[in-house]
């Protein structure tokens, strides 16, 4: 298998998209191509490249069943307002009861990295597609190859990536990749491998996407089950969709209501919010979680803090933890209810560091009535911890 990727392209994105489309044709050239969405921005660009250049494409979604709602709405429906021509692939059935009970994270991933390998080689050959193009992006590659995206080639064979990422271990965090996902395919072209989330956000606005897509926070591929501190089961799921909701849907209101727009550019560059969900799990404080430590993954318990909020002590305080995971600022303490409920909202310029988001109390106290309005909701705490010394999901 051969991996196509654009490297160095110009910024600016009324050049950038026609380099796109010159790199795209190049390496398609008039064979079926395979795009598959995943809701967020960086795979809807690669999409929305091949239809400026006339492609012939099948845009395929998977719905595993653990995508996130946005105001009550399910995303495989929110994909096909924005694309209507979009395949949907319904897995639910088969996915959800392999992974109900799996508790370790890693598994997890493996459980997601199999689901979508395996769906979408079956797609790819019942349908005679021979090219895959995906939306892999700059931090994704630089941090999964351990070295900078311009001391790649633009066509690399699979052979030739292992023996580099062999050389550049330390690179490794995560198994989170979804480059490393292997298709039953010929070739993959990636066009906005060089790009950041910045980056991407630059060419949906001159393409004129609707700004609900352009503003859409990142999300991983193990979907919610990285934000279900143990096993999922149908009751924990329900329930973290509810939350999940409320606190994106709080936090980026608040934001419209700040700035206009759900995501701003802050003084340091960062993406403020660049992240923001509600993680559950019972009893959170005797679980561990993921932390990161001189680049390498960790996994301990919480700590929690209570008393007088102040931002910037507690989160000075947070980024010098030793031997804890996390530090969580306690909203709300009870023995009544099942979940306790994280509110996690990080700033980062390309999520190898994240910093904390500095919210308003009153809106932390608004988002903890509207949780405390779902009778499963037990203790509520704010994540207060920076990457490093945690990560920012909780597996
Ligand atoms: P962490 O938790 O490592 O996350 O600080 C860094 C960024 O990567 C996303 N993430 C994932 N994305 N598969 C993915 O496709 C994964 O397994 C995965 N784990 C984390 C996370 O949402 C954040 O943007």
């Amino acid at each position: 298998m051969l991996n196509h990727r654009l490297i160095n392209p110009p910024k600016e994105p009324k050049e950038f998209v026609k380099i796109a489309i010159e790199f795209l044709k190049k390496h398609s050239g008039d064979k079926k191509v395979f795009c598959a969405l995943s809701g967020g921005i960086d795979s809807s660009t690669a999409y929305l490249l091949l239809k400026e250049a006339n492609i012939d494409t099948i845009p395929v979604f998977i719905d595993h069943g653990l995508m996130r709602t946005i105001n009550g709405i399910e995303e495989r429906e929110i994909i096909k307002q924005i694309f209507p021509e979009i395949v949907i692939i319904d897995i639910r059935e088969e996915f959800l009861p392999k992974i109900y009970g799996e508790e370790d994270a890693e598994s997890k991933r493996k459980l997601f990295k199999n689901a979508y390998s395996s769906t979408i080689s079956k797609f790819i050959r019942d349908n005679n597609c021979e090219v895959l193009v995906d939306g892999t992006i700059l931090p994704d590659i630089e941090e999964s190859f351990g070295i900078k995206i311009s001391d790649l080639k633009e066509t690399m064979s699979l052979d030739e990536e292992l023996a580099l990422k062999e050389k550049n271990k330390q690179g490794f965090i995560k198994s989170q990749h979804n480059l490393e996902i292997e298709y039953d395919i010929k070739a993959t072209i990636q066009p906005v491998a060089s790009l950041t989330k910045e980056e991407i956000r630059n060419i949906l606005k001159y393409l004129k996407v609707p700004q609900e897509l352009i503003y859409r926070k990142a999300f991983p591929g193990p979907a919610l089950s990285a934000r279900i501190i143990g096993a999922v089961t149908p009751e924990n799921l329900s329930f973290e969709k509810k939350v999940h909701d409320i606190v994106e849907n709080c936090i980026n209101t608040h934001y419209e209501e700040q700035y206009g727009v759900a995501m701003i550019i802050n003084e340091q560059g960062e993406q403020e919010p660049f992240q923001v969900f509600a993680a559950i799990g019972e009893d959170v404080l005797l679980k561990k979680v993921t932390g990161m430590v001189q680049g390498k993954r960790t996994y301990e318990i919480p700590l929690s803090i209570k008393g007088e909020w102040d931002f910037n002590k507690l989160t000075t305080f947070a980024s010098h933890l030793i031997g804890y995971a996390r530090l969580f600022y306690e909203l709300h303490e009870s023995n009544k209810g099942i979940y306790d409920v994280i509110i996690r909202c990080v700033n980062s310029i390309d999520a190898r560091k994240a910093s904390v988001t500095n919210l308003p109390i009153h809106l932390l106290e608004e988002i903890k009535f509207k949780l405390l309005e779902l009778s499963d909701t037990k203790n509520i705490y704010f994540d207060i911890t920076p990457k490093p010394p945690a990560t920012i999901e909780y597996v």
